[in-house]
């Protein structure tokens, strides 16, 4: 599988994003459509754009009930989103129920990715607010390996753990990171981040790649960068 960039299009609406996209140009990136837009627009959101042309990251991160999980992944289905995601935190049982509601009667369904640790999540605040007392890097490949055992393509996790997710669960099993800043870049809320360049030369498989390209006063440049130093 390809590697590429994915835009985390962290828009509150549908006009925001598409002058975004228009600074674009002719290009049709892979995109990442999150909580935010996706309750502010609705499904019709992800038609569009697939319907434009481009490939749709659907991160909605669910974790409920594996029943739920299951019933709300097979509405998720329908709208022909190229990959999908989940709290791996929600246990085996919920991520193969997930697995289950997302597959058409045809047998196909999107990628189904789990995510692991949240990037802005340091080892001191996961132990000290979660009670998740083992080193971070550890509990992110057992939630990597329970993604694996419930059948899972692959997980969200920082670039920096790229590496040991593939040594753990395979070079088939996919590292998406996020996490991603330009060297000269202001990290944000992100706190396990690296530069696109570092993410290639870690592993990872997808970059997700938000407020670098987002809030550039160039994003086809920003774009075109991540592309160059991750993909080319
Ligand atoms: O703007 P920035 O590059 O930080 O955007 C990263 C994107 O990746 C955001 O949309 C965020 O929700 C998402 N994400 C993350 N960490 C995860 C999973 C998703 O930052 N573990």
């Amino acid at each position: 599988m390809g590697k590429d960039v994915i835009i985390a299009c962290d828009f509150s609406g549908k006009r925001q994003v598409f002058d975004f996209l228009d600074k674009l140009g002719e290009q049709r990136p892979y995109l990442k459509i999150g909580m935010e837009l996706f309750y502010a627009e609705g499904p019709q959101i992800v038609r569009e754009l697939k319907a434009r042309g481009h490939k749709v990251f659907l991160d909605l991160k669910l974790c409920d009930i594996p029943n739920t999980v299951k019933k709300a992944m097979s509405v998720l289905r329908d709208l022909d989103a190229d990959m999908v995601n989940l709290h791996a935190f929600g246990t085996i049982d919920m991520m193969k129920a997930a697995l289950e509601g997302l597959t058409r009667p045809d047998g196909t369904r999107p990628l189904l990715i789990a995510v692991t640790q949240l990037t802005s999540t340091s080892e001191e605040r996961m132990q000290r607010e979660l009670l998740i007392g083992r080193p971070l890097p550890e509990v992110v490949i057992q939630y990597a390996k329970n993604a694996q055992a419930a059948g899972l393509d692959g997980v969200v996790c920082s670039p920096l753990e790229a590496g040991s997710v593939h040594e753990a669960c395979g070079g088939g099993f996919l590292a998406v990171t996020p996490g991603v800043r330009f060297a000269e870049g202001d990290a944000g809320d992100q706190v396990r981040v690296t530069t696109p360049e570092k993410a290639r030369q870690l592993g990872s498989d997808y970059i997700v790649v938000g407020r670098p390209i987002t809030a550039s006063s160039d994003p086809a440049a920003a774009y075109a960068r991540c592309m160059k130093d991750f993909v080319e």
